[in-house]
């Protein structure tokens, strides 16, 4: 079995931060949200991965490598432009051959792995089989519609009048029979092949479609919220480990991951918290669900459910709460004279002022 991993696409609902960087390589408690996956895959037993990249296709090659790090086997497929789920499938035909497949969306995050998916997949090998959880608001997702006997009846995709509140999660097993699906479809009104239509034609013709509600954790990371909600629970899993220096001043309390070369002076670090190697934290509070990547620097200011990442400053400016900050960010106080804030923001970037 192989797997086909999603990791181009546009990343539009995170922008700024993807104007400069692949949306999955946003790191989740320091580590790349596509490292979670690439592991998962290989827990399941997986070792041919098939990585579908697009115009950030040098930044995922240069974090991911031959794969070989995660005891993959890791060959890249450059795909022109974001055309949709089913496209991947379709460019990577002669990738994956004759082979049953997962395929993994590279931004998608699942608690608790997918090897009993892949197992129970493996032990009874329908045509295709689908995960679905049940979600608040289906509107921006594909939505399942199930029959009394929990078989799937049809598919739809992000539908202003859901029939179900299961969404699809972004893991999909197939047999090599969704090539032939894949083929037969057109592209939709937002010019994407979309694999809800591909399985809605495996559907329609009497394929072999199941499907397993998860109730663990899933959540696609397209979005900041979802990205700090995820970033929240994985560090919630977390054990405490102090391999920097605290001084005498500072405490941190609970669950705290210092790499080494990361120091805490005249500071109050309160669990969940991670912080990056060559990170000094001074004179600032660091509240729970936080994750500050490598060589930042926190002084005279207080940080809460928050990510930052790598060589970011952020000095002399009171609170700071459920932020997403890019890498080489500097935040400072503005003179007092004149009262006025002074920006420069990408393009995409979102402030929110305390005025
Ligand atoms: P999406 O989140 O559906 O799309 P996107 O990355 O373009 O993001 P946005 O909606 O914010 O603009 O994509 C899911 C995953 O699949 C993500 O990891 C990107 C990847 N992908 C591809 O590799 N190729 C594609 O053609 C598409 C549509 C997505």
């Amino acid at each position: 079995m192989k797997a086909l991993v999603l990791s181009g696409g546009a990343g539009t609902r995170l922008r700024p931060i993807t104007h400069t960087s692949a949306k999955q390589l946003v790191p989740v408690a320091n580590k790349a949200v596509l490292f979670y996956g690439l592991e998962s895959l290989a827990e399941a037993g997986i070792t041919e991965v098939g990585m579908i990249v697009g115009d950030t296709a040098a930044e995922i090659e240069e974090a991911v490598g031959d794969g070989s790090r995660f005891g993959l086997k890791v060959t890249y497929i450059p795909q022109e432009r974001p055309l949709g789920l089913a496209h991947a499938v379709l460019i990577a035909r002669e990738f994956l051959g004759d082979d049953d497949f997962v395929m993994y969306l590279g931004d998608n995050f699942i608690v608790g792995g997918i090897t009993g998916l892949v197992e129970e997949f493996r032990a009874h090998r329908p045509d295709a089989q689908i995960l679905l959880t049940r979600v608040a608001d289906p509107r921006s997702f594909g939505v399942a519609e199930l029959d009394a006997s929990g078989q799937v009846i049809g598919l739809e995709e992000k539908p202003r009048h859901p029939k179900s509140d299961l969404a699809l999660v972004g893991v999909y097993l197939f047999t090599p029979v969704v090539h032939e699906a894949v083929r037969a479809i057109e592209p939709s009104w937002r010019g994407e092949l979309e694999i809800t239509h591909a399985i809605q034609h495996l559907i329609d013709a009497r394929a072999d479609v199941r499907c397993t509600v998860i109730e663990g954790y899933w959540k696609d990371t397209g979005n900041v919220g979802d990205m700090l909600e995820v970033n929240r629970a994985v560090l919630e899993g977390m054990e405490r480990r102090i391999d920097g220096e605290v001084d005498s001043a500072s405490e941190c309390i609970g669950r705290v991951v210092l790499e080494p070369g990361a120091r805490i002076e005249r500071s109050r670090v309160v669990g969940p918290v991670v912080i990056g190697a060559g990170t000094v934290v001074s004179d600032s509070y660091v509240g729970p669900f936080t994750s500050i990547a490598e060589n930042c620097r926190i002084t005279d200011s207080e940080l809460e459910f928050s990510i930052v990442l790598r060589d970011s400053s952020i000095l002399g400016v009171g609170r700071i709460e459920a932020s997403l900050i890019g890498r080489h960010v500097e935040v400072t106080p503005a003179p007092s004279v004149p009262s006025a804030h002074r920006l420069v923001l990408g393009d995409h970037s979102k402030v929110q002022i305390h005025s």
